[in-house]
């Protein structure tokens, strides 16, 4: 195997316009691998920071400081190394950092690096990612979570909700699932546009949520799977991601849309309601990523009947999807390369959960490029879920269609992660 001879970092811009790092790694054999950060909207606050320059520029959003970083530090100091050693470049990076939350160099600019490192060991192997991070294991492909509207932070808090997503249960491939998914996305614009509600798109694809409140969302959601000519509940469930650290904090929910302020226990018992009434599968960060108390309190209470994500929650980190396993709260994972920082704190988290047995569902960020590493990685890491938004717009596509070839490669994997890899508790 050979060594790193180049890295070289750059700024790119992402989906919503705004500057991204791009990092490229090549090998004395001159094998290459590109990585890419992706960027939050709704960020936990326990995440790896991102470094942005500030100042007038893009909204403060530059970072050159971040490309600086990697020219003057990481590149000289992976300069010579093995590149397939994943896990001594990740420690480098992190002792080279030397902060708790990455903050010095930026999350980003580790990211970008850790993710070249990775493509460039594949790339040397002659492998595709997902065959070279499965290695000989028997792998599947995964089970999407697609979003159809979008609210939230992804679409100026129109709606409270984050990602109102459907999941094709009754799907017995990822192809198929896509197909499902297009059809339900499909009659979802037809119904809004009869509503005279149909407003463009969010943030990640999902169609802007002209409704008056969340439960309306929900009702045209159940519309749409049935207009599309599937059974709620059988053929398609519904996934909710309330991202609630956005409207709520101190065990106090503003739910704008609805005009009502709830405590927890308010929220719960609005949630549970919601659960009674739609078909739902799966909901993500019900409560806020400081209210572990409700979210405790929310899993006794409904996770032997759905799974429940932590995303802010437990931000892609091994010690916090511990910690909740011991306290009883959350029974699945978001899984966000660029919330750990690095690839191989990402494989512990996954790993942590996998041992507490909790589900994970490998995610992108609202802020995407045309980069697909993510499909490789919930695929060779045999993750069992994926969401990287909607059905539509090329940064969300690129990952759906990648998702079609690795399913249709005669080597690829044999299988697909039914709805048999949702978490109960
Ligand atoms: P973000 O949100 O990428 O904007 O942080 C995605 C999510 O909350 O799942
Ligand atoms: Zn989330």
């Amino acid at each position: 195997m050979s060594r790193i001879e180049e890295v070289r970092a750059r700024r790119i811009w992402d989906s919503r316009g705004r500057p991204t790092v791009e990092v490229e790694i090549v090998t004395e054999a001159g094998a290459r691998g590109r990585g890419i950060a992706p960027a939050g909207a709704s960020r936990g606050s326990r995440e790896a920071m991102e470094l942005r320059d500030g100042g007038a520029a893009f909204d403060g959003k530059d970072v050159k400081a971040a490309i600086a970083g990697i020219a003057r530090e990481i590149a000289p100091a992976l300069r010579g190394r093995e590149v397939t050693e994943q896990s001594a470049i990740d420690a480098m990076l992190i002792a080279l950092d030397g902060t708790p939350d990455k903050s010095r160099l930026g999350g980003n600019a580790l990211i970008a690096t850790s993710l070249a490192a990775l493509h460039a060991a594949a790339s040397e192997h002659g492998l595709p990612l997902w065959r070279y991070v499965a290695g000989s294991k028997d792998v599947t492909l995964p089970l999407p979570q697609i979003q159809i509207f979008g609210g939230g932070a992804h679409a100026q808090l129109r709606v409270d909700v984050q990602d109102f997503m459907v999941i094709a249960t009754s799907a017995t491939s990822f192809s198929q699932a896509l197909e499902m998914t297009a059809e339900v996305y499909l009659h979802a614009g037809k119904l809004m546009r009869k509503r005279g509600a149909a407003q463009g798109v969010a943030d990640e694809g999902g169609w802007w949520p002209a409704f008056s409140s969340n439960e309306e969302a929900l009702d045209v959601l159940v519309a749409s799977i049935e207009a599309a000519g599937f059974v709620p509940g059988t053929d398609v469930g519904i996934a909710l991601d309330i991202a609630a650290s956005e409207f709520g904090k101190g065990g106090q929910y503003t739910l704008g849309l609805d005009d009502v302020r709830l405590d927890t226990d308010a929220m719960i018992e609005k949630l549970l309601k919601w659960i009674e009434r739609y078909p739902i599968v799966s909901i993500e960060d019900p409560l806020s990523e400081d209210d572990e108390a409700g979210m405790i309190a929310f899993t006794r209470a409904a996770g032997s009947r759905l799974q429940i994500v932590g995303d802010d929650f437990l931000v892609t980190r091994a010690a916090l999807i511990e910690d909740a396993a011991a306290k009883g709260a959350c029974n699945a994972v978001l899984i966000k390369p660029n919330q750990a920082g690095t690839v191989t704190e990402t494989l512990a988290a996954l790993r942590a959960a996998r041992e507490n047995g909790y589900a994970s569902i490998v995610s992108a960020r609202s802020g995407e490029t045309e980069d697909v590493a993510i499909v490789h990685l919930a695929t060779g890491w045999n993750a069992g879920q994926l969401k990287v938004g909607s059905f539509s717009r090329s940064e969300r596509m690129a990952k759906w269609n990648e998702g079609i070839r690795i399913e249709d490669d005669g080597d690829g994997p044999k299988g697909f992660a039914s709805a048999s890899v949702l978490a109960r508790s």
